[in-house]
């Protein structure tokens, strides 16, 4: 019998191995999960121990966890204690849970869990303000650590200190210089959301009102982000956005967004864009991030960003695709929101679509792009699939703005210094004469190259990885796309998807030429790294895989870039174009 047992438990192992996709995708409040442990949603309620080896003398031991605080703002930390059992099973875990999960049937509906190992007695939860009430719970199994979870104990209830205090805050370009866009999340749309502004911290002499938004289950596609739960869709609250205008070009600003009826946020500060092409500009750029520690990428790299968006008064963060890997589980987004409000909120953050924004199978009629079909653009060639667990770009529109001058934030185009830059979509038809193709185009040759000599390209995959296994989709975008670029002389092309780093020599179809457009890939941005053999193309001049971010310096007259890595911030590639 015992033999049988450790066979199932094999299987499962093996199983639970297979199914990494799907099990990884927790830790909100700040826990790593490995795609082996458990429990997870795919075996929580199993009735067969993989761990009965230890003997327990008996339930019951752990009878109360104790809190450091009832009440947290976002992002603050609580410390839960307990005294710990005599034998702890090696499955028994802490789990953080909205308060109307049943306590005797609930113990897979958590938000985020913990393992407790042997003789732990504590354990540091990352909270996020969910505006809702939240408890600590604490489950085990019977005494050979077998069947189903068995409840033990539980905190008090957790509370934010305010529901609507103003979190996740981030700024995005208008359509002219003189503007951006500030949003903000909190739980009510009661209250006129605002901005108050000006140009000291003590004066903050300018007050604009803003609109709020929200979105909810059925408004999404399919799938997981069409389920209301824990896991899966959770009330979003409301975004809340105002349009600040007339800002006077390379200018600090400071700001807090809020109300006096729900509190106000601390003060943040921003440059706005320079209006001439006189000016040196800074932008960051890199693709797939995610949520840390989920990704362990991800907060390094974001934490070094920041660090290069004040040491060098960064204009813009250019984010192009895989934002967040939520994948239809809002309480990840509330989490990546979090994660980069520190850069997100001083800076420019603009986002371009990835697969896992978007790429959905049916409910096409709720698509944001208004793509045709059940599932958008899903050519015979293609390998789009479910890829946003359904959310098809819903969330991420609610969260982002951009300028209005092509489509939402599926593709559309601006202006920083000497460089016009433009995003399109991978995921959306980009055949000639598609809507897409018609207005890139259109927006390449309006480009006014004695304005901005540079023109900047982003998607999100790669036209160029030498990287074997590489998306099927590069070979299209180098038939339909490439010409373009080339007719129409971008002079950088940056792309993701790929999580590593790579650049190209000028190049067109596949060869080394002299106006040819710098292809570099930059999906190293925090989600687990890609692995693979390198198939040593000509084209291929310099390529590693590590965590990093991307820096372009540029005048009318030269364009530098860097790309650095997140481990220790050095200069790991670099080159130059002139003018
Ligand atoms: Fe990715
Ligand atoms: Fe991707």
């Amino acid at each position: 019998m015992e033999i049988f047992c450790y066979v199932i438990g094999l299987v499962f192992l093996v199983v639970s191995i297979q199914c990494e996709e799907h099990l990884y995708a927790h830790g909100p409040f700040g826990k790593a999960h490995l795609a082996v442990e458990i429990p997870n949603p795919l075996n929580c309620n199993r009735t067969i121990g993989l761990f009965s080896r230890f003997i327990r003398s008996k339930l019951g031991e752990i009878s109360e966890l104790n809190v450091s605080a009832r009440n947290y703002s976002n992002m603050e930390k609580i410390f839960v204690s307990w005294k710990p059992s005599t034998a702890p099973c090696k499955d028994d875990f802490i789990g953080i849970y909205f308060v109307e999960i049943p306590v005797s049937t609930g113990a897979c509906d958590y938000v985020d869990f913990e393992f407790v190992s042997h003789d732990q007695k504590n354990s540091t939860w990352s909270m996020l303000n969910l505006r809702r009430p939240l408890e600590f719970r604490y489950y085990s199994r019977d005494d050979k650590c077998a069947g189903k979870y068995i409840f033990q104990a539980k905190s008090l209830v957790v509370q934010p200190k305010n529901v609507n205090e103003a979190t996740q805050v981030h700024l995005a370009l208008g359509d002219r210089n003189d503007q951006i866009y500030v949003s903000y999340v909190s739980n009510s749309s009661e209250v006129t959301p605002q901005c108050e502004y000006g140009l000291s911290s003590s004066s903050l002499s300018f007050r604009v009102n803003g609109t709020s938004i929200t979105y909810k289950a059925s408004d999404m596609c399919e799938g997981k982000a069409n389920k209301t739960g824990p896991q899966t869709f959770i009330n979003p609250g409301y975004m809340h956005t105002m349009l600040l205008q007339g800002l006077r070009p390379y200018t600090t600003y400071y700001y807090r967004v809020g109300s006096d009826e729900h509190g106000w946020s601390v003060i943040h500060q921003f440059i706005n864009r320079p209006s001439s092409n006189d000016e040196r500009v800074h932008l960051l750029a890199y693709g797939d991030m995610g949520v840390s520690p989920i990704q362990s990428g991800a907060k390094p790299t974001i934490d070094r960003v920041l660090g290069r968006v004040i040491a060098d008064n960064v204009t813009a963060i250019l984010h192009i695709g895989d934002i967040s890997y939520a994948r239809g589980i809002g309480a990840l987004w509330e989490g990546f929101m979090s994660q980069i409000e520190a850069t997100a909120a001083r800076v420019p953050y603009m986002v371009g679509i990835g697969n896992h924004e978007y790429d959905h199978i049916t409910g096409g009629e709720k698509d944001p792009s208004k793509a045709p079909g059940p599932g958008g653009f899903r050519p015979s060639w293609g390998n789009y699939g479910s890829d946003s667990g359904g959310e098809c770009a819903v969330p991420v529109v609610h969260r982002f703005h951009s300028p209005s001058n092509g489509n939402g934030l599926f593709w559309y185009s601006f202006d920083i210094g000497a460089a016009h830059i433009v995003y399109f979509s991978t995921e959306h038809d980009f055949l000639p004469s598609s809507p897409q193709y018609l207005w890139l185009e259109k927006d390449l040759k309006s480009v006014d190259r004695s304005r901005t000599p540079w023109l900047i390209v982003g998607s999100h995959r790669p036209m160029y990885s030498s990287l074997e296994g590489t998306d099927i989709v590069g070979e299209h975008l180098q038939e339909y796309i490439e010409p373009l670029l080339y007719k129409y002389h971008v002079d950088l092309h940056l792309f993701a998807h790929i999580h590593s780093y790579e650049r190209t020599c000028p190049v067109y179809q596949k060869r080394c030429v002299k106006n040819g457009v710098t292809q570099v890939l930059i999906g190293m941005g925090g989600h687990d790294l890609s692995n693979g053999k390198y198939s040593h193309a000509d084209w291929s001049v310099y390529h590693d895989i590590d965590y990093g971010y991307t820096h372009i310096s540029l005048t009318k007259t030269e364009l530098s870039f860097y790309y650095h890595h997140t481990s220790d911030n050095k200069i790991v590639d670099q080159f130059k174009l002139t003018k």
